[in-house]
């Protein structure tokens, strides 16, 4: 079992790393679970006594305020005091949402992170923020706290569908290009489906660690995790808007391609980067920019009117606040 030391909390790696819980600490305990969740990751929970379990819906659309109203009714039809404890069982939908009614619960209560889908494992359970969509704009409500602690099982991982495990990735292939040049080289080397998931995960959580460590409040270092999110988010608006959503991952697998291209790099780091990405996994068509425009002047980063990119300055290094006009792209 690894410990990853965060701030104020642990992120621990390895089955059975549940068991550093002390659940005896608690006067009552939910487990947050959707229906896929509850199906294949509950099971392999080690039975908790004086628990109850609260299902919602899976799916981006139910990470909203009607969610929430329904896991604090739960919470309170069944007593739930302020030494109680919050277990989020998923992938990030759950831990965000969760979080966020943790927090806030009678002005907050303990929660922990059990993520079980490869994003969630490697991104989204760590790093404090919580919070949920507000109409169309996505994580517009929410807040930056940290859970007691993050058990990672790769057990979890057997279940997940593949399209979610190569979204997941995406993150992966982000932390190596914008800070770990070694992990880009092994993920260059060995294929896809021989990697070994515990290693790259620990590598990806140690190295989003020290980011967010070094700048909780995305204040400057931590915006570096934003390469391939700003042109990322406008081509998942794009999709959304259309009818026809298309999974986070492979939104930023596009904007990565795109960010890389306006980076400070020579054409042959251009080149592998661009090559991993489209031979190793199948993408919707990338909208032409003109089409992104409109979501992209509407980005959160946006300063003075322009638009804010974290770009490579080399492969494993990134540098923030690169700003541009559309007419610019
Ligand atoms: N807080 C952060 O720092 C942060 C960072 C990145 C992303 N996020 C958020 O994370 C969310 C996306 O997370 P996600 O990609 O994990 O999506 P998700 O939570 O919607 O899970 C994807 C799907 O996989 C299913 N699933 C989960 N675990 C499974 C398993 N082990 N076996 C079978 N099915 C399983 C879920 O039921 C769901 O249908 C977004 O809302 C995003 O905003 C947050």
């Amino acid at each position: 079992m690894k410990e990853i030391k965060s701030s104020d909390y642990s992120v621990w790696i390895g089955d059975h790393s549940f068991s550093k819980l002390n659940i005896s600490a608690y006067s009552k305990i939910a487990i947050l679970v959707d229906e896929n969740t509850k199906r294949y990751c509950f099971p392999k929970l080690q039975k908790l006594e004086n628990s109850i379990v609260i299902e919602i819906k899976s799916g981006e659309e139910y990470k909203n305020i009607n969610t929430c109203n329904f896991i604090w009714e739960q919470l309170t039809e069944h007593n739930f005091d302020r030494n109680s404890l919050l277990i989020n069982l998923g992938g990030g939908v759950i831990g965000d949402m969760g979080g966020l009614c943790a927090s806030t619960y009678k002005r907050g209560i303990d929660f922990v992170q059990i993520p079980t889908t490869l994003l969630s494992m490697v991104d989204a359970s760590s790093g404090g923020k919580v919070g949920i969509n507000f109409n169309q704009f996505k994580n517009h409500i929410g807040l930056f706290n940290n859970p007691k602690a993050v058990f990672i099982s790769i057990d979890f991982l057997e279940s997940l569908p593949e399209n979610q495990l190569k979204s997941g990735f995406a993150e992966v292939v982000k932390h190596a290009l914008i800070s770990d040049n070694s992990l880009w080289k092994r993920l260059l080397s060995i294929p896809f489906v021989d990697l070994d998931w515990e290693d790259i995960i620990e590598t990806s959580v140690h190295i989003k660690n020290k980011i967010f460590s070094a700048d909780p409040f995305e204040k400057g270092e931590r915006k570096k995790l934003n390469f391939g999110h700003t042109f990322g988010h406008a081509i998942e608006s794009y999709y959304l808007e259309k009818g026809t959503p298309i999974l986070h991952g492979e939104a930023v697998f596009m904007g990565m391609i795109l960010e890389t291209e306006i980076s400070h790099l020579s054409e042959t780091d251009k080149n592998e980067i661009k090559n991993y990405i489209l031979s190793n996994f199948a993408l919707p068509y990338t909208p032409k920019k003109y089409n992104l425009h409109k979501f992209l002047i509407n980005d959160k980063k946006n300063q003075s009117g322009k638009i804010n990119f974290s770009l490579l300055n080399k492969i494993g290094n990134c540098t923030i606040d690169n700003l541009f006009s559309t007419d610019e792209l």
